[in-house]
This record gives C-alpha cells, sequence and structure tokens, in this order.
C-alpha cells in the first residue's frame, strides 16, 4: 500500500467516524423534538383493563399504536386524555398527590379536565370517552 493511498484510507475512516458520531447526535434529537401528534390520531375502542386494578386517584398509562392515553380513576369515575403533550409530544403523566397531569420536559401542568394550568402547553390534552361494562374499562379513542 503506497503513501497516498494508505492517506485516502485514513481519510475516509476519520470521515466515515465523523459521520457517525454526528448522525448519532442528530437523529436522536429529532426523533426527540418531532412532534408525536403529526403520527395522526388513534381510533378505536381500547381494552383497558379491570377497574378493580385502578384504584381512586390513580391512572394507568396505555400505550397504543404508537402513542398513549392515560385512563384517571377520581372518586366520581375515570377519564381519559391523550398522553402526549400539547407542547413538543412529551409522554405525560399522573401525578396523584396533586391531583393532576405534569409534563416532566417542561414543567406542564394539566388539570383533570385536560386544561392546561401552568406551563408552555398551548392546548388542553385530548379527552377520550370511557365506559365501563361488566367490571371492564374501554376507551373510545
Ligand atoms: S413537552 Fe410538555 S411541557 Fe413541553
Amino acid at each position: 500500500m503506497n503513501k497516498a493511498s494508505r492517506r485516502d484510507f485514513l481519510d475516509w475512516i476519520i470521515r466515515g467516524g465523523i459521520f457517525t458520531t454526528l448522525a448519532g447526535m442528530v437523529l436522536p434529537a429529532l426523533t426527540y423534538l418531532w412532534p408525536v401528534m403529526r403520527r395522526g390520531p388513534m381510533t378505536g375502542v381500547i381494552e383497558v383493563g379491570p377497574e378493580d386494578t385502578i384504584p381512586v386517584w390513580s391512572a394507568k398509562k396505555v400505550v397504543h399504536g404508537g402513542s398513549a392515553f392515560l385512563v384517571i380513576r377520581t372518586a366520581n369515575g375515570f377519564k381519559a386524555f391523550s398522553a402526549v403533550c400539547t407542547h413538543l409530544g412529551c409522554i405525560v403523566s399522573w401525578e396523584s398527590t396533586k391531583r393532576q397531569v405534569e409534563c416532566p420536559c417542561h414543567a406542564g401542568f394539566f388539570d383533570l379536565e385536560g386544561r392546561v394550568v401552568s406551563g408552555p402547553p398551548p392546548r388542553p390534552l385530548p379527552s377520550y370517552t370511557v365506559n365501563v361494562v361488566n367490571g371492564t374499562v374501554f376507551v373510545k379513542l
């Protein structure tokens, strides 16, 4: 192997390493920032499970079709909301002590109606209809 071809080979290896490193940094960032809502709406009736598996003032997060929703059991029944934050698409969670839905990404908070309480989310969480049939919880998306 002469000097020129060895140098070309090393240049190729270095460029490939730089490209791979940049792709490894940029692609996860884009995946994080790309709003999940662009994947399209979820539809259908989803069986969440037996109602007694969700104690009062607790919640169950359900992943469905590449997205997620949250089923919250209150003292007056069940509520269901999209678990995708309306700000940048992070997955929200139920905070039982505050009785609020919170988004950990930028401190967004939603009330029990899905309305924005504080933080940057621009819209309420979409809500879904919940039915309990023979002790089993169903959510209509
Ligand atoms: S993504 Fe939820 S507050 Fe920013």
